[in-house]
Protein backbone atom coordinates (compact mmCIF):
# COMPACT_ATOMS: atom_id res chain seq x y z
CA UNK A 1 0.00 0.00 0.00
CA UNK A 2 1.42 3.69 -0.67
CA UNK A 3 0.71 6.00 1.79
CA UNK A 4 -0.22 9.55 0.66
CA UNK A 5 -0.36 12.44 3.07
CA UNK A 6 -1.98 14.74 1.17
CA UNK A 7 -5.05 12.55 0.41
CA UNK A 8 -8.31 13.45 2.08
CA UNK A 9 -8.70 9.95 3.27
CA UNK A 10 -5.93 11.14 5.97
CA UNK A 11 -2.08 10.59 6.38
CA UNK A 12 -2.58 7.08 7.65
CA UNK A 13 -4.74 5.62 5.07
CA UNK A 14 -2.56 3.42 2.91
CA UNK A 15 -3.58 3.32 -1.16
CA UNK A 16 -3.56 0.12 -2.60
CA UNK A 17 -0.39 -0.90 -5.22
CA UNK A 18 -1.23 -2.09 -8.20
CA UNK A 19 -0.02 -4.83 -10.55
CA UNK A 20 1.71 -3.10 -13.15
CA UNK A 21 4.86 -3.83 -15.64
CA UNK A 22 8.06 -2.97 -14.10
CA UNK A 23 8.92 -0.68 -16.70
CA UNK A 24 6.20 1.87 -16.13
CA UNK A 25 8.34 3.25 -12.97
CA UNK A 26 9.71 5.94 -14.53
CA UNK A 27 6.80 7.27 -16.09
CA UNK A 28 4.41 6.85 -13.17
CA UNK A 29 6.72 9.07 -11.97
CA UNK A 30 5.65 11.67 -14.32
CA UNK A 31 2.30 10.81 -13.77
CA UNK A 32 3.21 11.76 -10.21
CA UNK A 33 3.65 15.23 -10.94
CA UNK A 34 1.50 15.76 -13.70
CA UNK A 35 0.22 19.43 -13.12
CA UNK A 36 -3.70 18.78 -12.45
CA UNK A 37 -5.85 22.13 -12.95
CA UNK A 38 -9.07 22.69 -10.91
CA UNK A 39 -11.23 22.47 -13.97
CA UNK A 40 -10.11 19.11 -15.11
CA UNK A 41 -12.80 16.48 -15.35
CA UNK A 42 -10.68 12.63 -14.59
CA UNK A 43 -12.88 9.96 -15.50
CA UNK A 44 -11.45 7.50 -13.67
CA UNK A 45 -12.65 3.32 -13.29
CA UNK A 46 -10.90 0.03 -13.83
CA UNK A 47 -10.85 -1.34 -17.14
CA UNK A 48 -13.64 -2.92 -18.87
CA UNK A 49 -16.15 -1.36 -16.28
CA UNK A 50 -18.01 1.05 -19.11
CA UNK A 51 -15.49 3.39 -18.97
CA UNK A 52 -16.39 4.73 -22.40
CA UNK A 53 -19.87 4.87 -22.07
CA UNK A 54 -19.20 6.92 -18.85
CA UNK A 55 -16.31 9.25 -20.80
CA UNK A 56 -18.73 9.53 -23.77
CA UNK A 57 -21.37 11.03 -21.25
CA UNK A 58 -19.05 13.21 -19.47
CA UNK A 59 -17.76 14.76 -22.39
CA UNK A 60 -21.05 15.17 -23.74
CA UNK A 61 -22.33 16.97 -20.59
CA UNK A 62 -19.72 18.94 -20.18
CA UNK A 63 -18.96 20.50 -23.70
CA UNK A 64 -23.18 21.40 -23.87
CA UNK A 65 -24.50 18.39 -25.64
CA UNK A 66 -21.87 19.51 -28.98
CA UNK A 67 -22.91 16.63 -30.98
CA UNK A 68 -21.27 17.75 -34.11
CA UNK A 69 -17.89 17.83 -32.25
CA UNK A 70 -18.58 14.33 -30.64
CA UNK A 71 -19.67 12.16 -33.65
CA UNK A 72 -16.13 13.68 -36.02
CA UNK A 73 -13.73 13.99 -33.09
CA UNK A 74 -12.04 10.00 -31.15
CA UNK A 75 -12.86 9.81 -27.99
CA UNK A 76 -9.36 9.04 -27.39
CA UNK A 77 -8.44 12.53 -28.73
CA UNK A 78 -11.39 14.37 -26.74
CA UNK A 79 -10.73 12.66 -23.06
CA UNK A 80 -7.46 11.21 -23.79
CA UNK A 81 -5.94 8.33 -21.76
CA UNK A 82 -3.64 9.13 -19.02
CA UNK A 83 -1.33 6.07 -18.99
CA UNK A 84 -1.47 5.39 -22.81
CA UNK A 85 2.57 5.67 -23.06
CA UNK A 86 2.37 2.58 -20.48
CA UNK A 87 1.11 0.28 -23.50
CA UNK A 88 3.68 1.95 -25.76
CA UNK A 89 7.05 -0.19 -26.19
CA UNK A 90 8.35 2.58 -28.00
CA UNK A 91 7.06 5.48 -26.07
CA UNK A 92 6.55 7.46 -29.40
CA UNK A 93 3.34 9.30 -28.18
CA UNK A 94 4.67 11.34 -25.35
CA UNK A 95 1.18 11.43 -23.77
CA UNK A 96 1.60 13.71 -21.06
CA UNK A 97 3.08 16.89 -22.86
CA UNK A 98 -0.10 16.31 -25.18
CA UNK A 99 -2.41 16.48 -22.27
CA UNK A 100 -0.62 19.35 -20.97
CA UNK A 101 -1.35 21.21 -23.80
CA UNK A 102 -4.96 20.68 -24.15
CA UNK A 103 -7.66 23.43 -23.82
CA UNK A 104 -9.80 23.65 -20.57
CA UNK A 105 -11.40 22.59 -19.77
CA UNK A 106 -9.66 18.85 -20.22
CA UNK A 107 -11.59 15.24 -19.86
CA UNK A 108 -8.50 12.83 -18.54
CA UNK A 109 -9.51 8.90 -18.79
CA UNK A 110 -7.26 6.86 -16.28
CA UNK A 111 -7.19 3.33 -15.18
CA UNK A 112 -5.02 3.93 -12.72
CA UNK A 113 -5.59 3.29 -8.80
CA UNK A 114 -5.96 6.33 -6.17
CA UNK A 115 -2.67 6.14 -4.77
CA UNK A 116 -0.77 6.24 -8.62
CA UNK A 117 -2.85 9.47 -9.58
CA UNK A 118 -0.56 12.81 -9.78
CA UNK A 119 -0.34 13.94 -6.40
CA UNK A 120 -1.46 17.86 -7.07
CA UNK A 121 -5.40 15.63 -7.51
CA UNK A 122 -5.67 15.81 -3.60
CA UNK A 123 -4.88 19.84 -2.73
CA UNK A 124 -6.15 20.84 -6.39
CA UNK A 125 -9.47 18.87 -6.33
CA UNK A 126 -10.68 18.60 -9.83
CA UNK A 127 -13.78 16.98 -10.71
CA UNK A 128 -13.69 12.83 -10.17
CA UNK A 129 -16.11 10.83 -11.93
CA UNK A 130 -15.43 7.11 -10.77
CA UNK A 131 -17.18 4.41 -12.95
CA UNK A 132 -17.64 0.79 -10.81
CA UNK A 133 -18.70 -2.49 -12.10
CA UNK A 134 -19.34 -6.01 -10.74
CA UNK A 135 -16.49 -7.99 -10.65
CA UNK A 136 -17.82 -11.17 -12.53
CA UNK A 137 -18.55 -9.15 -15.36
CA UNK A 138 -15.52 -7.32 -15.30
CA UNK A 139 -13.33 -9.99 -15.33
CA UNK A 140 -15.46 -11.98 -18.28
CA UNK A 141 -14.98 -8.55 -20.24
CA UNK A 142 -11.34 -8.12 -19.40
CA UNK A 143 -10.99 -11.53 -20.66
CA UNK A 144 -12.42 -11.08 -23.97
CA UNK A 145 -10.08 -7.53 -24.14
CA UNK A 146 -7.19 -9.46 -23.57
CA UNK A 147 -8.30 -12.22 -26.36
CA UNK A 148 -9.29 -9.40 -29.41
CA UNK A 149 -6.54 -6.55 -28.04
CA UNK A 150 -3.54 -8.06 -26.71
CA UNK A 151 -3.62 -11.42 -28.68
CA UNK A 152 -4.07 -13.34 -25.43
CA UNK A 153 -3.59 -17.18 -25.91
CA UNK A 154 -4.44 -19.06 -22.68
CA UNK A 155 -7.84 -20.03 -21.95
CA UNK A 156 -10.61 -18.11 -20.08
CA UNK A 157 -9.98 -20.18 -16.67
CA UNK A 158 -6.39 -19.67 -16.54
CA UNK A 159 -6.94 -15.69 -17.16
CA UNK A 160 -10.26 -15.88 -14.63
CA UNK A 161 -8.14 -17.75 -12.00
CA UNK A 162 -5.01 -15.11 -12.42
CA UNK A 163 -7.59 -12.12 -11.55
CA UNK A 164 -8.08 -14.12 -8.68
CA UNK A 165 -4.60 -14.23 -7.68
CA UNK A 166 -4.42 -10.23 -8.16
CA UNK A 167 -1.74 -10.74 -10.87
CA UNK A 168 -3.81 -8.95 -13.98
CA UNK A 169 -2.51 -5.46 -15.47
CA UNK A 170 -4.33 -3.01 -12.57
CA UNK A 171 -5.07 -5.58 -9.77
CA UNK A 172 -6.18 -5.68 -7.78
CA UNK A 173 -10.01 -5.07 -8.42
CA UNK A 174 -10.91 -4.95 -4.83
CA UNK A 175 -8.30 -2.50 -3.70
CA UNK A 176 -9.15 0.12 -6.29
CA UNK A 177 -12.77 0.24 -5.85
CA UNK A 178 -12.80 0.43 -2.46
CA UNK A 179 -9.99 3.38 -1.93
CA UNK A 180 -12.58 5.36 -4.31
CA UNK A 181 -15.65 4.00 -2.70
CA UNK A 182 -14.22 5.63 0.56
CA UNK A 183 -13.68 9.17 -1.21
CA UNK A 184 -17.11 8.85 -2.85
CA UNK A 185 -18.76 11.42 -0.15
CA UNK A 186 -15.67 14.18 -1.43
CA UNK A 187 -17.45 17.45 -2.79
CA UNK A 188 -15.24 16.72 -5.95
CA UNK A 189 -16.24 13.17 -6.38
CA UNK A 190 -19.07 11.00 -8.29
CA UNK A 191 -18.82 7.51 -7.81
CA UNK A 192 -21.22 5.76 -10.37
CA UNK A 193 -21.34 1.93 -11.10
CA UNK A 194 -22.22 0.18 -14.63
CA UNK A 195 -25.50 -1.74 -13.19
CA UNK A 196 -26.83 1.78 -12.13
CA UNK A 197 -26.38 3.37 -15.57
CA UNK A 198 -27.77 0.02 -17.05
CA UNK A 199 -30.89 0.10 -14.85
CA UNK A 200 -31.63 4.29 -14.90
CA UNK A 201 -29.31 6.00 -17.06
CA UNK A 202 -31.58 9.11 -16.90
CA UNK A 203 -31.04 9.17 -13.18
CA UNK A 204 -27.59 9.16 -13.81
CA UNK A 205 -27.36 11.65 -16.07
CA UNK A 206 -29.31 13.92 -14.09
CA UNK A 207 -27.12 13.01 -10.90
CA UNK A 208 -24.11 13.52 -13.53
CA UNK A 209 -25.30 16.82 -14.52
CA UNK A 210 -25.63 17.99 -11.11
CA UNK A 211 -22.70 17.14 -10.59
CA UNK A 212 -20.79 18.82 -12.90
CA UNK A 213 -22.65 22.25 -12.57
CA UNK A 214 -24.78 22.09 -15.81
CA UNK A 215 -28.20 21.43 -16.18
CA UNK A 216 -30.15 20.29 -19.38
CA UNK A 217 -33.96 19.70 -20.22
CA UNK A 218 -35.57 16.53 -19.90
CA UNK A 219 -36.11 15.99 -23.55
CA UNK A 220 -32.29 17.10 -23.74
CA UNK A 221 -31.40 14.25 -21.25
CA UNK A 222 -33.61 11.76 -23.71
CA UNK A 223 -31.49 12.89 -26.24
CA UNK A 224 -28.63 11.93 -24.43
CA UNK A 225 -29.39 8.68 -23.55
CA UNK A 226 -30.63 7.29 -27.02
CA UNK A 227 -27.18 8.68 -28.05
CA UNK A 228 -25.79 6.65 -25.44
CA UNK A 229 -27.86 3.70 -25.59
CA UNK A 230 -25.82 -0.15 -26.78
CA UNK A 231 -26.66 0.16 -30.19
CA UNK A 232 -26.35 3.48 -31.35
CA UNK A 233 -22.81 3.82 -29.49
CA UNK A 234 -21.74 0.05 -31.20
CA UNK A 235 -22.16 1.57 -34.45
CA UNK A 236 -21.10 4.75 -33.27
CA UNK A 237 -17.14 4.77 -34.55
CA UNK A 238 -15.96 7.99 -32.54
CA UNK A 239 -16.45 5.90 -29.78
CA UNK A 240 -16.25 1.67 -30.38
CA UNK A 241 -12.54 2.00 -31.21
CA UNK A 242 -12.97 0.14 -35.03
CA UNK A 243 -10.91 2.93 -35.78
CA UNK A 244 -7.76 2.74 -33.85
CA UNK A 245 -7.97 -1.42 -33.80
CA UNK A 246 -8.02 -1.59 -37.70
CA UNK A 247 -4.06 -2.75 -38.23
CA UNK A 248 -3.15 -5.46 -39.89
CA UNK A 249 -4.34 -8.67 -38.99
CA UNK A 250 -7.37 -7.10 -37.77
CA UNK A 251 -9.20 -6.43 -40.93
CA UNK A 252 -12.24 -8.07 -40.20
CA UNK A 253 -12.76 -6.32 -37.21
CA UNK A 254 -16.17 -4.91 -37.41
CA UNK A 255 -18.26 -3.31 -34.91
CA UNK A 256 -21.45 -5.19 -35.52
CA UNK A 257 -19.90 -8.26 -34.72
CA UNK A 258 -18.67 -9.61 -31.26
CA UNK A 259 -18.56 -13.45 -31.44
CA UNK A 260 -17.33 -14.70 -34.65
CA UNK A 261 -13.59 -15.61 -34.53
CA UNK A 262 -11.29 -12.96 -35.69
CA UNK A 263 -13.92 -9.97 -35.56
CA UNK A 264 -14.34 -8.25 -32.22
CA UNK A 265 -16.11 -5.13 -31.05
CA UNK A 266 -15.29 -2.87 -28.12
CA UNK A 267 -18.41 -2.86 -27.31
CA UNK A 268 -19.15 -5.79 -27.21
CA UNK A 269 -22.53 -7.30 -25.48
CA UNK A 270 -23.04 -4.27 -22.31
CA UNK A 271 -25.40 -6.51 -20.35
CA UNK A 272 -25.34 -6.98 -16.53
CA UNK A 273 -25.08 -10.42 -15.43
CA UNK A 274 -22.94 -11.60 -18.68
CA UNK A 275 -20.51 -14.00 -16.91
CA UNK A 276 -23.07 -16.49 -16.10
CA UNK A 277 -23.11 -17.47 -19.76
CA UNK A 278 -18.97 -18.20 -19.50
CA UNK A 279 -18.30 -18.99 -15.92
CA UNK A 280 -18.67 -22.33 -14.51
CA UNK A 281 -21.07 -22.89 -10.98
CA UNK A 282 -17.44 -23.15 -9.28
CA UNK A 283 -15.55 -20.54 -10.60
CA UNK A 284 -18.71 -18.42 -10.25
CA UNK A 285 -18.40 -19.61 -5.95
CA UNK A 286 -14.70 -18.95 -6.30
CA UNK A 287 -15.37 -14.90 -7.06
CA UNK A 288 -18.39 -14.83 -4.61
CA UNK A 289 -15.88 -15.94 -1.85
CA UNK A 290 -12.79 -14.18 -2.63
CA UNK A 291 -14.95 -10.77 -2.77
CA UNK A 292 -16.87 -11.97 0.54
CA UNK A 293 -13.25 -13.05 2.11
CA UNK A 294 -12.29 -9.38 0.99
CA UNK A 295 -14.96 -7.80 2.57
CA UNK A 296 -14.96 -9.71 6.37
CA UNK A 297 -11.18 -8.52 6.01
CA UNK A 298 -11.74 -4.90 5.52
CA UNK A 299 -15.06 -4.19 6.60
CA UNK A 300 -16.36 -3.07 3.02
CA UNK A 301 -19.29 -4.32 1.23
CA UNK A 302 -18.62 -5.14 -2.32
CA UNK A 303 -21.15 -6.70 -4.09
CA UNK A 304 -19.93 -10.04 -4.68
P1 LIG B 1 -18.88 -6.14 -22.13
O1 LIG B 1 -17.55 -6.63 -22.58
O2 LIG B 1 -19.40 -6.88 -20.94
O3 LIG B 1 -19.89 -6.08 -23.22
P2 LIG B 1 -14.59 -0.15 -20.82
O4 LIG B 1 -15.02 1.00 -21.66
O5 LIG B 1 -14.29 0.22 -19.40
O6 LIG B 1 -13.48 -0.92 -21.45
O7 LIG B 1 -15.84 -1.14 -20.67
C1 LIG B 1 -16.26 -1.91 -21.76
C2 LIG B 1 -17.57 -2.56 -21.37
O8 LIG B 1 -18.62 -1.57 -21.38
C3 LIG B 1 -17.98 -3.62 -22.38
O9 LIG B 1 -18.67 -4.62 -21.62
C4 LIG B 1 -18.91 -2.83 -23.29
O10 LIG B 1 -19.76 -3.63 -24.05
C5 LIG B 1 -19.65 -2.00 -22.26
N1 LIG B 1 -20.34 -0.85 -22.88
C6 LIG B 1 -19.81 0.12 -23.64
N2 LIG B 1 -20.75 0.98 -24.06
C7 LIG B 1 -21.93 0.56 -23.52
C8 LIG B 1 -23.27 1.02 -23.59
N3 LIG B 1 -23.61 2.10 -24.31
N4 LIG B 1 -24.22 0.32 -22.92
C9 LIG B 1 -23.89 -0.78 -22.20
N5 LIG B 1 -22.63 -1.27 -22.10
C10 LIG B 1 -21.65 -0.61 -22.76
Amino acid sequence: PVPNPVSPLGPDYKFEKCFLPVKCKKFLEQIENFKVLKDDVWGVSFAKTGSTWSQEMIWLMNNDLDYVTAREKQLFARFPFVELDIYDENNTRNTLELMSRLPSPRHLKTHLPAGLLPKDIWTVKPKIIYTARGVKDTAISYYHHFVYFKDYKGSMQDFLETFLENKILLSPYHGHFKDFWSLRHEENVLFLTYEEMKSDLMAVLRKTSKFLGKSYTHEELLKLAEHLSFDTMKTNPSVNFTMTYKKPGNENCDANSFDAKNKFSFIRKGIIGSHKEEMTPELIEKFDNWTREYNLKNGTSIEP
